[in-house]
């Protein structure tokens, strides 16, 4: 696993673009699992950058998502600036921006008409998609990846959840307040790929920002692997595993000098 400390939010969201940007160069209809939330943002934009500035090709590219809230999806009849779904978050924050095919997005359905079916055929798509090929995370305040909340299965699958108290009022400070809904109104159940579906991606990159981050990430890095903390899954992953922080995320880590050391050392050796 390497742990990367960039010094702030935009050194953090480059470094993960310029892995990402990476991917696709190398293999231009990669598979690529994508995450909401407000941490990834910088990274959509740098990618939306490279995109108009440095020519970068999403045009064979294929993405999945992480998850979506049940009851909500792309909706035009609504007010758009009203729709908290995450597939308008994506179509907003990036999608809309660069030159990705329509039929290449995938995005769990909140609308589907027989959840638990779907989340079988969401599966089945990835499968069908020969796999993801790097799936990005952020991580929730109670350590989720994606919406499997504490006490979810470290093997879980794709499934509709719900979701605990935390991360409705994380979420509902950071997205629905803004767009003007009562906190009751929030959707308590989500879609989201299982952690045993995330831990099949053959590569994966967390990403974690701000203060408010830091006991969590340290909990998740270097606490023990359990289901109450569900990241923590990330210390059984078999393949490339990246987690790029800022300076504020990474401040509770014990073993902070060691893993900018490695750093150090690996570019030092060019590994
Ligand atoms: C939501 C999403 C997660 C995301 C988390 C953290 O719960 N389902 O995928 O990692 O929020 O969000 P933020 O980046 O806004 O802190």
């Amino acid at each position: 696993m390497d742990v990367i400390i960039r010094e702030n939010y935009g050194q953090m969201s480059r470094y993960a673009a310029e892995i990402i940007a990476g991917y696709i160069r190398t293999k231009p209809n990669c598979v690529l699992g994508l995450a909401t939330g407000r941490t990834p943002v910088g990274t959509y934009k740098e990618l939306i950058r490279m995109h108009r500035e440095e020519g970068l090709d999403f045009s064979e590219v294929r993405t999945f998502n992480l998850d979506e809230y049940l009851g909500l999806g792309m909706n035009l009849d609504k007010p758009y600036d009203l729709d908290q779904s995450y597939a308008r978050f994506m179509h907003e924050e990036l999608f809309k921006h660069i030159n990705i095919k329509k039929e290449n997005i995938h995005i769990p359905d909140g609308l589907a008409k027989e959840p638990k079916k779907y989340c079988a055929y969401y599966e089945e798509e990835i499968r069908k998609a020969g796999g993801i090929d790097l799936q990005l995370l952020g991580i929730g305040g109670d350590g989720h990846w994606g919406f499997n909340e504490p006490g979810s299965s470290l093997g879980s699958r794709t499934r509709v959840v719900a979701l605990n108290e935390q991360t409705l009022n994380d979420n509902y400070n950071a997205f629905f307040k803004k767009a003007g809904f009562k906190r009751s109104e929030m959707p308590c159940f989500a879609i989201t790929m299982g952690i045993g579906t995330i831990l099949e991606a053959r590569n994966i990159m967390m990403l974690a920002s701000g203060g408010g981050k830091a006991d969590i990430v340290a909990k998740c890095l270097e606490g023990p692997i359990t289901a109450q903390v569900t990241s923590t899954a990330i210390h059984l992953h078999g393949g490339d595993v990246t987690v790029v922080l800022d300076e504020a995320a990474a401040s509770k880590l014990i073993r902070y000098e060691h893993y900018k050391q490695v750093e150090r050392l690996k570019s030092q050796y060019g590994l």
